[in-house]
């Protein structure tokens, strides 16, 4: 695999006007999405559900990747001619993508804080993924903040396992999503949410820098610099916008082609003002777009409920939220096209 196809990969997941829909949640992450709807988080389901996402008319007109789980990589249509998922996507030029993580677990000698697991294996893991049809893939390294968190441990150690990630994805020919997750859940302000995403993104880089991952060949997907979720004076949109501007201008290299944004439990439609707020104000080195997975799959899940009746409803309201982040990301988005019926050809 040369360069000129990890560039290409790169160029057509920042195409002007689309984003990437991360539809990878893991085992426990979809059961906790269904359960609260009362679906069961069968095989049967979660292959009905994901198709139903996948096969949205139109959803190329706004989506140019999608990021998979390791089950829903395998799966074959169940409706049509039994091509599997990835094949699908790429019939409608959308790229398909596979988290290749295995989740959290405890970091030794720090409580509550996270280490991303999954690296054993991985050469071979991610071998198979392409030979499958991924042409990237995402890494998710989770940092909390507390009273005192996080530690410089936690930061380094998520830090270096990024790295090697990125650099066993760009061997194999993929290219990486590098994300570390800076959760929203606390009481911290803004001003802590900047600093411990400067600290983050500044030992990624180094860590990335050191393990010789190319930077032209990658993505960053990381929040906004948002005030956290329990945090009692929430940041009004000029500020979130400011705020991770100046954030990403003092810790992301210029080399990197693109940042694509993590919803992380913001509301829908806020996600997509602040969005549009950050990418209207750009006068940036990156492309920025988005990566979204509950912002974007939360109004057609709620609708599909399991049930094939739904289907088509959900794709509309699938298709609508696509739309408006499309917009978004040029900076066009408005409350006229919140509101207008989406436009997907039924
Ligand atoms: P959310 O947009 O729901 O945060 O999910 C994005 C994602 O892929 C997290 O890893």
């Amino acid at each position: 695999m040369t360069a000129p196809a990890l560039e290409s990969t790169v160029q057509s997941l920042l195409a002007s006007g689309k984003g990437i829909l991360a539809a990878d949640e893991s085992f426990p992450t979809i059961e906790k999405r269904f359960k609260a709807l009362n679906i069961s988080s069968t095989e049967e389901n979660r292959g009905a559900y994901r198709e139903m996402l996948v096969t949205t008319p139109g959803l190329s007109e706004f989506i140019s990747g999608v990021i998979l789980f390791d089950e829903t990589v395998r799966q074959r249509m169940s409706h049509g001619i039994p091509i599997t998922i990835p094949e699908a996507l790429a019939q409608q030029e959308i790229i398909p993508g596979i988290k290749v993580d295995k989740g959290t677990a405890s970091l030794a000698n720090f409580p509550g804080e996270k280490i991303t697991q999954g690296l054993d294996g991985l050469r071979e893991r991610l071998a198979g993924y392409r030979e499958l049809g991924a042409r990237f893939t995402k890494w998710r390294a989770v940092i909390t903040i507390g009273e005192d968190a996080p530690t410089g441990a936690c930061i380094k150690a998520n830090a270096n396992a990024l790295a090697l990630f990125a650099a066993l994805s760009q061997e194999a020919g993929l290219v990486p999503i590098v994300e570390p997750e800076i959760l929203m859940n606390g009481s911290h302000t803004i001003a802590r949410c900047e600093e411990v995403t400067n600290a983050a993104l500044e030992s990624v880089f180094a860590a990335l820098f050191e393990q010789h991952v190319a930077l032209e060949l990658m993505l960053l997907k990381t929040g906004m610099i948002l005030s956290g979720a329990e945090c009692p004076q929430q940041a009004e949109l000029g500020e979130v916008t400011e705020a991770t501007l100046r954030c990403f201008r003092r810790s992301v290299p210029a080399a990197v082609p693109g940042i694509v944004f993590l919803s992380g439990g913001q509301g829908d439609e806020v996600a997509t003002q602040r969005l549009n707020a950050i990418c209207r104000a750009g006068d940036v080195p990156w492309r920025l777009s988005f990566s979204f997975g509950r912002a974007l799959q939360s109004p057609a899940l709620k609708i599909w409920k399991g049930s094939p009746d739904n289907v088509e409803a959900a794709q509309a309201a699938l298709h609508h939220r696509a739309q408006c982040n499309g917009l978004a990301t040029q900076g066009k988005y408005s409350v006229e096209m919140e509101n207008a019926k989406s436009t997907v050809a039924q």
